[in-house]
């Protein structure tokens, strides 16, 4: 029996190959592999597609975190709010560039934070909240925004998952004074290697990332922070472009394919998250809630299904966070890592797949 994979990073690339070829080709003969005209035409490329001023690409979704708190003016020591219930480079980069992670909790019915939540973790040294666009749902940065005015916080979307997402007809990337993507490889849009990307509308913002990508420097002679080195590569750069102008034909199979999950019943087994009015989600994950989350992969397991319960320790129990996280009272989160499946999506998968998906969930116990 072959197995449906919970993902597939393969076939959408297929019929691509011949352009991919050509984009290294043109690389490899232009003798430009950092920066140069292939990462500014990509910049400019998404930031246009994300409806932003500005664009500077990383090199990586961490790093992109890092540079994009930073830039929008986090200091060492001051408190960021973050949610437990996400990849753990979320707090990671908070910690990583000395400021402390204060962990929120989410509503584990969107598995997103909230106003409430975000407002419960506030300290009076928070300069800035990430909020994180769970498995491609957008996150409600509207209702953010107004918390942020009245306590003066940064917003940073964390937007790793949500390339494409939209939350009022406006794109993830463009809601918050700074975003960052991950082009991962098994991202809606992922490269051949690590990729990431910053957005921003604010002209200092975008520059201070392009200072601090490049070791604090725009001439390699004069260095006016302490900054890294974490560029975009050329040949990532020249394939994601290839690559990007599919991003929304493949982010809509993927939405095709939850609605065939809705319609064949799915919410009669399992819960799957939840979609706020408003948000366009691209569902980089489609996930469901479970009361017995391991039966659920077990009788999916049988049936030839790979499907996976994703951050099941919470970051704010993860050993590293322990000075962070020690004492944090998170019942929404410690819900969703206990109860959440992902099942099989991609911009490959078919109605039959996901029909044998459904079936098999239908031999078990529905979730109280
Ligand atoms: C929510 C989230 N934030 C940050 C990252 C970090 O991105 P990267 O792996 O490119 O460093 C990822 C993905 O890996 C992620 O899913």
């Amino acid at each position: 029996m072959t197995t449906l994979p919970l993902f597939d990073t393969a076939t959408q690339l297929l019929p691509l190959r011949g352009e991919l070829d050509r984009a290294v080709a043109r690389v490899l003969d232009s003798g430009r592999f950092i920066g140069g005209p292939e990462v500014s035409a990509f910049e400019d490329e998404f930031a246009e597609y994300v409806d932003a001023d500005f664009a500077v690409g990383v090199g990586n979704g961490t790093d992109a975190l890092m540079l994009a708190l930073r830039a929008v003016g986090v200091e060492a020591g001051d408190d960021v709010v973050v949610p437990s219930f996400t990849f753990y480079a979320t707090a990671e980069a908070v910690a990583a560039i000395g400021a402390r992670p204060v962990f929120c909790d989410i509503d584990p019915q969107t598995m997103n934070v909230t106003a409430e939540t975000v407002a419960a973790a506030l300290t009076p040294t928070t300069t800035a909240v990430i909020a994180v666009h769970l498995f491609g749902l957008p996150a409600p940065i509207g209702e953010l925004r107004a918390l942020a005015v009245e306590h003066n916080f940064k917003i940073v979307e964390d937007a790793a998952q949500a390339a494409g997402a939209k939350l009022d007809g406006l794109p993830a990337g463009s809601l918050g004074d700074a975003a960052t993507f991950s082009f991962f490889p098994s991202k809606n849009l992922g490269a051949f290697g690590d990729a990431g990307i910053v957005t921003t509308n604010d002209s200092n913002v975008a520059d201070t990332v392009k200072l601090l990508r490049h070791h604090g420097s725009t001439n390699k002679q004069q260095h006016t922070l302490v900054g890294y080195n974490s560029r975009l590569d050329a040949l990532q750069a020249s394939m994601l472009r290839v690559l990007l102008p599919h991003l929304d034909e493949w982010n809509n199979h993927r939405r095709a394919a939850a609605q065939v999950y809705d319609s064949a019943g799915i919410a009669e087994f399992a819960e799957p998250q939840v979609i706020p009015a408003g948000a366009e989600p691209v569902f980089h994950l489609y996930v469901v809630a479970h009361d017995d989350a391991d039966a659920v992969t077990a009788a999916l397991a049988e049936a030839g299904v790979e499907a996976r319960g994703y951050y099941r320790t919470p970051i704010h129990r993860q050993p590293a966070m322990a000075e962070f996280g020690a004492g944090a009272q998170l019942p929404g989160t410690e819900k969703a890592a206990a109860a959440n499946v992902a099942l099989p999506i991609s911009p490959a998968i078919t109605p039959e797949q996901v029909s044998q998906v459904v079936n098999a969930l239908a031999k078990l116990p529905a979730s109280a």
